[in-house]
């Protein structure tokens, strides 16, 4: 099994000659002022969540947008600070954007094109030229960080996401000795669905400019792969999944990212965890005798949220003896609140809520609790471990880490996952309680199995799900993608 030792082992032996340099818009902890004392918080993201235990097992640098409010007030002259900052283990160094430049590139093209375009969710993308202008430009504000940092040296680079299409190329051209992978977080679409985009054969230029590329799953590598043969002049061998581009070898694979599963399993059985479930369950007023279900979500209108609580109102509607008996937490984290279709997404939920507590709450009981304050990782812990069901209901997602973490904090081997079959996560575990978040009565029929399902059945698919996670964990994702790097690149086998 991979653990944070033997993966540091491996890039001892691979790239002890080279630096190991992770590059992601979104940065691993930010620097925020509370009141007038500086604080470091870790953002909601799935991509830092997987990337920070493999940065503190290999060291090396982090480059990432500096988006907290008191982040220059904690760096060194090169932009640089140790984290994690209670117990430093590698060095992340902050890029500055402008607002013009977070507005183009950040919530215009990342988030208003690519983002609503990757994902089907029948959200329209909006192409806007000036974005994509302030998006090309961003990118090479990350390459000129990324060879300053490199200077004459050998170099890995570990470029993440859909913020970062156009770096490899920018980097190579300017030093093509630097070895570069990406990892594209989200879906890939069909090519019918990415043609839309004005500025396509560029994006694919981009990337097929780095020596290895990695999706979730097999069916996002093949999307790509058809995207390339419609729109570029390439050969492609269908094989070994790999692209020749302007005589160059680009080689695109699977790669289901994780997470930290013994550090999860871990944390969920601390002392403090469990004073926080005893808060919790004072603080909402929950007497030991419910149901509770959960659901924990970066608020995107990607995750299905509102189709989850129609699905709760018809369980209501259609199993009305579990009035009173059962309660729906939702705790979110708000998400991207400056672009207009985040603000609806709110708008949606919020009024749903109202709605269903509306019809069917009586006296104290409502059926739907929002969390909206931020919440320590010891209370979103507890949360997890109070929950009978789990609900994961994205509409599509490239892998969704907050399943495998619901999954990771059960050592008590209970709790039932609902999971959607369009996450790619739903591939690997399909001990889940699977649902089509689009089909409400299913969905509801879902949560009435989940509530129902046996001790011992709830027991046989929570440990079948464990074993999977604790195998297959984000130790190993790193591993997999630094040894298929090494492999083709330096002529191992
Ligand atoms: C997804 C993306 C990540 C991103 C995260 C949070 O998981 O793949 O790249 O960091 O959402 O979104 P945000 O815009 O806050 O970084």
């Amino acid at each position: 099994m991979w653990t944070k030792e033997n993966l540091f082992e491996l890039v001892q032996e691979k790239l002890r000659d080279y630096m190991f340099i992770v590059v992601s818009n979104r940065e691993p902890y930010s620097h925020v002022y509370s009141a007038r004392k500086i604080v470091w918080e870790v953002p909601a993201s799935g991509l830092t969540v997987a990337l920070d235990p493999v940065m503190r097992a290999c060291g090396g640098t982090w480059i990432a947008h500096g988006s907290g409010d008191a982040d220059a007030e904690v760096v060194d002259k090169d932009n640089k600070v140790g984290v994690p900052p209670n117990e430093p283990r590698y060095s992340l160094k902050r890029i500055w954007l402008s607002k013009k430049e977070e507005e183009g590139y950040y919530y215009g093209f990342s988030n208003q094109a690519l983002w609503p375009l990757c994902h089907i969710v029948y959200t329209r993308p909006v192409f806007n030229e000036s974005d994509w202008n302030t998006y090309k430009q961003v990118n090479e504000l990350f390459a000129r960080a990324v060879l300053e940092e490199v200077g004459q040296r050998k170099a890995f680079v570990f470029i993440q996401d859909y913020h970062l299409a156009l770096l490899a190329k920018l980097i190579k051209d300017a030093n093509p000795n630097i070895i570069t992978a990406l990892f594209w977080h989200i879906p890939w679409p069909n090519p019918e669905v990415f043609r839309i985009c004005p500025w396509q054969d560029e994006i694919l230029k981009g990337l097929l400019s780095n020596n290895l590329l990695g999706f979730h799953i097999r069916y996002h590598c093949n999307n790509f792969l058809e995207t390339v043969d419609r729109s570029l002049e390439t050969r492609i061998d269908r094989e070994s999944h790999e692209v020749i581009h302007s005589g160059k070898k680009t080689s695109v694979q699977p790669f289901p990212i994780s997470v930290d599963f013994e550090a999860i399993s871990r944390h969920a059985q601390s002392a403090e965890v469990k004073a926080e479930m005893e808060n919790l369950r004072a603080r909402l007023g929950l007497d030991n005798g419910e149901i509770i279900g959960a659901g924990l979500d970066r608020i995107d209108y990607t995750k299905g949220i509102p189709d989850r609580l129609r699905a709760i109102d018809r369980f209501f509607e259609k199993f009305p003896e579990y009035r009173k008996r059962m309660v729906f937490i939702q705790a979110g984290v708000a998400s991207r609140v400056r672009i207009p279709s985040y603000q609806a997404i709110n708008e949606e939920i919020d009024s749903l809520e109202w709605e269903i507590n509306w019809k069917h709450g009586t006296g104290h009981w409502k059926p739907i609790i929002h969390l909206r304050e931020h919440m320590s990782p010891d209370a979103l812990m507890a949360l997890r471990r109070l929950a009978h069901f789990f609900v994961v209901s994205s509409l599509h997602d490239g892998m969704n880490l907050v399943a495998k973490e619901f999954v990771a904090s059960r050592f008590d081997e209970d709790g039932v996952l609902i999971l959607s079959s369009f996450t790619g996560a739903a591939r690997e575990l399909g001990d889940a309680v699977l649902v089509n978040p689009f089909a409400t009565d299913h969905f509801a029929e879902a949560i009435k199995t989940a509530i129902e399902m046996p001790e011992a059945e709830r027991q046989r698919r929570m440990r079948k799900m464990r074993e999977l996670v604790q195998e297959n964990n984000i130790y190993k994702w790193a591993a997999d993608m630094i040894s298929d790097l090494v492999k083709f690149e330096f002529g191992e086998s």
